[in-house]
């Protein structure tokens, strides 16, 4: 008998063994054919910067948990990773797809717009599959439970979203590319329409949420600037002379989204995480196609002139007149870095004069860089980090208000009036902080 059982087990091996070993081969045949789907996968999933909302603060990448404050209450990005438990590991590709493109789970439950499935929408399948392979087989499974959202009952009952998205999102059907002038414009279009997502911070919204238009068809509200997001404002993508990208080149474009700076600005707020985490790894190539294509999209304000340049500002401050309001405060807080002609130094410090950031309607983001200053670390292709002081623990209202308004009125600029109230507005919202003195001086000071 024990023969016999050993001898059928041994049959019982081989047998498994022969018929496994083609399935083991082909597997290994199938991942290495999938290889470069993966690696585009990656790539797809850069651009598409999945990583920025899907990370907690100091978590690890992809196991979701950041949090999203709505007006109802805060929601948490989930945990994207291959984890069989507690991620996405079990789902088949047409439930992923159908959670990215339409914004509806495995179960039915519509998605907030927080993730930006309506965007999200014009993917095509390739890019989708390419995306699901990196997902589950280039992406490390890890095992991190999904937060709730904290929005109390009956609010945070999920089927009004189902009504949300059945009026807001929008049809899922194939990106039309022969709509635009040509193939990179078409292709430049589908990235920033789709992938990038860049609308929805730069589109104005609704009362009700939904982005005004989510692309050039919806008309003049596309891309013309949206409502601030931590305190930052996106200033408009058209081609508006003073307060959108009238006046920049095309290679302005590709070289900002490459490096967060030009020869005339720096990125700061929420764009330097798009820089940092998508756009500076985008092909030079798709960035060439996105810029392009946001240079086709018109000024929607036909009363906006165009910018030139005028230097009395700069004469008055260079013979020692600092007699127009605010302009001693920039003399003695600004001038060393932005100069008394506002045009900065090149790469290091952003020229002020015809900066659409200072003419911007909305002086929230001017308002909080003054208090709270800036940052702009470095990329792969600039790697100097570059600072602002922040200005805040040591100006009043006031002052701050004062040079606001003098930056916005100088060099040729033209920006509303700021009063001391808004900035008391927008300081609530920002830490107050002393800058932190480099080691070297605190050497010096002993
Ligand atoms: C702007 C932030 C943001 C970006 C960018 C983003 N997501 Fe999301 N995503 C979220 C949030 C928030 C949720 C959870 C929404 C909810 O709870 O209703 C979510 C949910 C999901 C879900 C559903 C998961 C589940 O368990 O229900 C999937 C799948 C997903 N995202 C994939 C992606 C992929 C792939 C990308 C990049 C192409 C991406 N997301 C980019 C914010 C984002
Ligand atoms: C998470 C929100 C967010 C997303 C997504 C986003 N941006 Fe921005 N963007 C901002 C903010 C905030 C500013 C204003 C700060 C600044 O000028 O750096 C800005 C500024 C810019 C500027 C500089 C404008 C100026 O006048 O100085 C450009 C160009 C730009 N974004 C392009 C893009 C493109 C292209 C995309 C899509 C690939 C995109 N952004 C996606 C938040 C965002
Ligand atoms: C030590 C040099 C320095 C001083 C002093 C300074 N700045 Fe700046 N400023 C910078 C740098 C560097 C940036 C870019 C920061 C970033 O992108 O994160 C910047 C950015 C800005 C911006 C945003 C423009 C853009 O395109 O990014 C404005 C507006 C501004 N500064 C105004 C002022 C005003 C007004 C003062 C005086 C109250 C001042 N700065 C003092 C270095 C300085």
């Amino acid at each position: 008998m024990k023969k016999i059982s050993i001898k059928c087990a041994q049959v019982v091996a081989v047998t498994l063994a022969a018929l496994c070993s083609p399935f083991a081969a082909h597997a290994a045949a199938n991942a290495s054919a999938q290889q470069p789907l993966v690696a585009h996968g990656e790539y797809l999933a850069r651009a598409g910067d999945c990583i920025a909302c899907h990370t907690s603060q100091g978590g690890k990448p992809f196991a979701g948990g950041l949090k999203f404050d709505t007006p109802i209450g805060a929601i948490y990005s989930t945990n994207i990773t291959p984890d069989r438990n507690t991620g996405i590991g079990t789902w088949t590709f047409e439930q992923f797809d159908r959670a990215v493109r339409a914004g509806v789970r495995p179960n039915g439950d519509t998605l907030y717009p927080a993730m930006p499935y309506p965007s999200y929408a014009r993917l095509s399948e390739p890019d989708m599959r390419a995306l699901y392979a990196y997902f589950t087989q280039g992406v490390t499974p890890l095992q991190q439970q999904n937060r709730p959202v904290d929005i109390v009952w009956p609010l945070s009952m999920r089927w009004p979203l189902g009504f949300w998205r059945q009026l807001f999102a929008p049809e899922q059907k194939p990106f039309d590319a022969t709509r635009y002038a040509d193939p990179v414009i078409a292709h430049g279009a589908y990235l920033v329409q789709g992938l990038g997502h860049c609308g929805a911070c730069h589109t104005p919204r609704a009362k009700t949420m939904q982005e005004l238009a989510l692309t050039d068809l919806g008309g003049n509200d596309y891309l013309a600037g949206g409502g601030p997001i931590d305190g930052w404002v996106p200033s408009s993508l058209r081609g508006n002379p003073r307060t959108g990208l009238g006046t920049w080149s095309e290679a302005d474009i590709v070289q900002f989204l490459k490096t967060g700076r030009t020869q005339h600005t720096a990125a700061f707020g929420g764009m330097t995480d798009v820089v940092q985490h998508s756009a500076q790894h985008v092909s030079d190539d798709d960035l060439t196609a996105m810029a392009r294509y946001l240079k086709t999209l018109p000024s929607n304000d036909p009363k906006e002139t165009p910018y030139a340049y005028d230097d009395s500002a700069a004469r008055a401050l260079r013979t020692g007149d600092a007699s127009a309001p605010g302009a001693a405060v920039y003399r003695d807080n600004c001038m060393a870095c932005h100069r008394s002609d506002g045009r900065g130094y090149t790469r290091v410090f952003p020229a002020l004069g015809g900066n659409p950031v200072v003419q911007g309607n909305d002086a929230t983001s001017l308002i909080h860089v003054l208090l709270a200053g800036s940052t702009l670390e470095g990329t792969k292709t600039a790697p100097s980090s570059i600072t602002m002081p922040p200005f805040g623990w040591r100006l009043s209202d006031q002052e701050v208000a004062d040079v606001a308004n003098f930056v916005r009125t100088s060099w040729g600029n033209t920006g509303s009036k700021v009063t001391a109230t808004d900035v008391a507005q927008v300081r609530k919202t920002v830490p107050a902080h002393a800058p932190e003195l480099p080691p070297a001086s605190a050497l010096e000071r002993r």
